[in-house]
């Protein structure tokens, strides 16, 4: 199978930073996809790699003076719109604070301000730069703009000092480039409501009951339905992993706090798609002041907390619902996908290897009114595709089979 970047017109931004000669291997990295690879440079970035090296490899002038007559005076105007993704790797804190404000006093900056295209900036720095509240403003500023930022990984610093600050590696920054724009917008126009994280439920100020979920394969719904052009709103009790960028992120910690969020979200949504493990039970009332030890013991009263897929009632809205299953997993996820209104749900046995809590696979098994997929071990990501491609049906099927009057709005 061709590879999704194949035929792209790609844009990479090099700024001036050591790891600009990593670009040099990603530039050759894209080549091999079978995309087409422009380069604008800043001229401090050639300091550190020569354009030649670029040129060699992509078989294209590279762009590096904003005023080069031989380019001709609108090169990053051109450069800029003619492209079906940006970017910038490796971006500096110069750079990345330039992208912020809307700068254009150089080539890279000045073919910026010209794209529409997707961008992925890929940081590199010094620890102390990167986690400096200036620049984490920009990179948060960029975020808030739909730009994905490719995290660096902590490592080795050119200064010798051991930190976060590597520019990520070309090959995972092609798989975010390839999951950003390889795929087809399917779910543009859609708004997908997505939870995730597990509910805390307090007993006192400092302490909670929770559960083991990580978030991440709620969060991989989020960034795959992202990825295909949805408007994604993320309700997320607590996670151990980072948000996605680019989605409306909607911060809870109990199931009532998810509950109002999920019934505000709904609101002409499309799909609700419910990932989030939430507490069964919540202290019946939270003590005001830490709870003292005093040698005896102690009785929590738990009351059950309101199922909120269950009470989520549309004609219109398709519903998906996970269920994370100890034993009879086919069993217990066929009575819950009729006992909630879910018209799929995507059920794991996490006592199987690669499908428990907290790790970046999941083996699903996909359960309709119709019947059973059994899917195979796949990575997190993968699995949400899966998800998302039924979803995707569900919604066909619904505009179909509604009257008229009703598939205006949807
Ligand atoms: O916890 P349970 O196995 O019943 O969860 C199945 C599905 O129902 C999941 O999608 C979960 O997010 C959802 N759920 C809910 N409200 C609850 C409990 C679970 O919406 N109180």
């Amino acid at each position: 199978m061709a590879d999704p970047l194949a035929g792209k017109r790609i844009l990479l931004g090099v700024s001036a930073s050591i790891a600009a000669f990593k670009a040099v291997a990603l530039a050759s990295d894209l080549i091999k996809t079978g995309a087409s690879v422009d380069v604008v440079m800043t001229p401090n970035a050639t300091r550190f790699v020569a354009p030649l090296s670029f040129e060699a490899i992509t078989h294209r002038p590279v762009l590096t003076d904003l005023f080069d007559p031989a380019a001709g005076s609108i090169a990053h105007v051109s450069l800029g719109v003619d492209t079906d993704a940006f970017v910038v790797a490796p971006a500096t804190a110069d750079c990345i604070a330039g992208l912020a404000l809307g700068l254009a006093h150089d080539a890279l900056l000045a073919t910026a301000l010209c794209t529409r295209a997707p961008t992925l900036v890929a940081p590199a720095m010094e620890t102390l730069m990167l986690e400096h509240p200036a620049t984490q403003q920009n990179l948060e500023t960029l975020r808030q703009r739909g730009v994905t930022i490719v995290e660096p990984a902590a490592g080795r610093l050119a200064s010798g000092r051991v930190g976060r600050g590597r520019m990520a590696e070309p090959a995972d920054i092609i798989d975010v480039l390839r999951a950003k724009i390889g795929r087809p917008a399917d779910l543009a126009g859609r708004t997908i409501v997505v939870t995730a994280g597990g509910t805390q439920e307090p007993i006192d100020p400092v302490r909670h009951i929770g559960n083991r979920s990580s978030g991440k394969m709620g969060y991989a719904i989020a960034t795959a339905a992202r990825d295909r052009g949805a408007r994604v709103i993320l309700i997320s009790a607590p996670a151990t992993v980072p948000p996605p960028s680019g989605v409306e992120l909607r911060p809870v910690i109990t199931a009532l706090e998810m509950k109002a969020a999920v019934e505000d979200a709904v609101q002409g949504a499309d799909a609700l798609i419910m990932a989030a493990a939430v507490a069964d039970f919540r202290v019946a009332s939270r003590a005001e002041q830490k709870i003292k030890r005093t040698g005896e013991e102690l009785t929590l009263h738990l009351i059950p907390n309101p199922d909120i897929v269950a009470g989520i009632r549309s004609d219109t809205l398709v519903k998906v619902g996970f269920a994370a299953e100890t034993s009879d997993l086919l069993a217990h996820a066929r009575e819950k996908l009729i006992r909630k209104g879910l018209d799929l749900i995507a059920a794991n046995d996490v006592t199987a290897p690669g499908s428990g809590f907290g790790g970046d696979t999941n083996q699903l098994v996909l359960i309709d009114r119709r019947g059973t997929e059994v899917l195979p071990l796949l990575s997190k990501r993968e699995a949400a595709d899966r998800v998302l491609d039924r979803v995707c049906s569900l919604l066909a099927e619904r505009k179909a089979s509604l009257p008229l009057d009703a598939t205006q709005n949807g």
